[in-house]
């Protein structure tokens, strides 16, 4: 028995079917067709599912679907230019090396993006702690700060 769930996605009012204890990473993924968010761990540890839930990031392998219910999901696709083109945030990282394999890269731009709408100039301390729960293996965390410095500075960002 499926419940139908009311959402804004991406900016844009959506409608989907769910099960009712259907894990939010799973309805963008495979009802949204949004596969950005990425499954690393599965429980909360690695950070690759985070997308926003109201402003703020969360771990989508963790969210029930339907606490979704009226409130506003915003994932790694929603996050690109009106023409379809990178935001500032995803252009930082191309330009600073802060994604190799990019498997941990959607879950990084989303927690980046959260902090950055909260606070334009964050010190490179801040920008640790917002990314305490995302999990890279590839980059050693130092082009990824970077890359969220080098947004913070442009207008537009995230
Ligand atoms: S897959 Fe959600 S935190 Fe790892
Ligand atoms: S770029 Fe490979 S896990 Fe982060």
């Amino acid at each position: 028995m499926k419940t139908t769930l009311h959402l804004k996605l991406n900016g844009r009012d959506a409608a989907l079917e769910v099960a009712p204890h259907a894990r939010l990473l799973d309805v963008l993924r495979d009802v949204a067709g949004l596969t950005g968010a990425k499954e690393g761990c599965g429980e909360g540890e690695c950070g690759a599912c985070t997308v926003l839930v109201d402003g703020r990031a969360v771990n989508s392998c963790l969210f029930p679907a339907l606490e979704a219910e009226g409130r506003s999901v915003v994932t790694i696709e929603g996050l690109a230019g009106a023409q379809g083109g990178l935001s500032s945030l995803q252009q930082a990282f191309v330009q600073e090396g802060g994604a190799q394999c990019g498997f941990c890269t959607p879950g990084m731009v989303m927690s980046a993006a959260a902090l950055l709408s909260a606070n334009r100039d964050p010190s490179d301390d801040e920008i640790r702690d917002a990314l305490v729960g995302n999990l890279c293996r590839c980059t050693g965390y130092a082009q990824i700060v970077a890359s969220i410095r080098a947004a913070a500075g442009k207008a537009g960002a995230p």
